[in-house]
């Protein structure tokens, strides 16, 4: 865990989410060759722009850039900071940053409603590998490898598939897709 990464969280760039069906978002990332602080400002940025959302989870193409990163936090608490309040307090960061990922092992089967920040509005089962194994790269370039399961392991895999150019609903049966595309074309259009 890159701890201090913690006092990145509290400032940053908001970057602009793009939403599906942005061809960015179906287009496979390349690998990340050069290790230098640009890279480490965009992840900062991209958990900063994460955090705000609010989301769990974010992938490099998301924000318009087509490389293989994703950051994520499936631990961090979001209170009201009273109750009815539209300001919430966040804390119990836990920051991840995965960089050229890739997927050494999966195993079992698990079900949770999945959603996405660049397909606002939809939610649904997805069906994903209860245990995966990862190996990556740190933002210094250094090879790392986890082992996850329950919601971390879900979240590496949907997160995974954006820099392949697939998004959750990709998952799920055509017509349920065509049907989710065509609500999403529909709100988009009228800039919603
Ligand atoms: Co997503």
């Amino acid at each position: 865990m890159e701890k201090d990464l913690c006092g990145y969280i509290l400032e940053g760039e908001l970057l602009e989410v793009l939403t599906y069906p942005d061809t960015i978002l179906t287009t496979p990332s390349k690998s990340v060759e050069v290790f230098d602080d640009k890279l480490k400002l965009l992840c900062k940025n991209m958990l900063y722009t994460m955090y705000n959302a609010p989301g769990i989870g974010l992938a490099a193409p998301q924000i318009g850039l087509n490389q293989r990163i994703f950051v994520l936090d499936v631990n961090y608490k979001r209170e009201e900071t009273s109750e009815g309040s539209e300001e919430y307090h966040l804390s119990e960061f836990t920051p991840q940053i995965f960089i050229n990922p890739v997927i050494t092992d999966k195993k079992g089967e698990t079900l949770l409603e999945e959603g996405c920040l660049s397909l606002p509005g939809v939610f649904e089962s997805v069906q994903r590998f209860e245990n995966v194994s990862l190996n990556y790269k740190n933002t210094d370039g250094i090879s790392h490898s986890i082992d996850a399961t329950e919601l971390l392991g879900i979240c590496i895999q949907h997160e995974n598939d954006h820099l392949d150019g697939v998004v959750f609903i990709d998952k799920l049966s055509l017509l349920k897709k065509k049907f989710i595309k065509k609500k999403l074309i529909k709100t988009k259009k009228q800039g919603l």
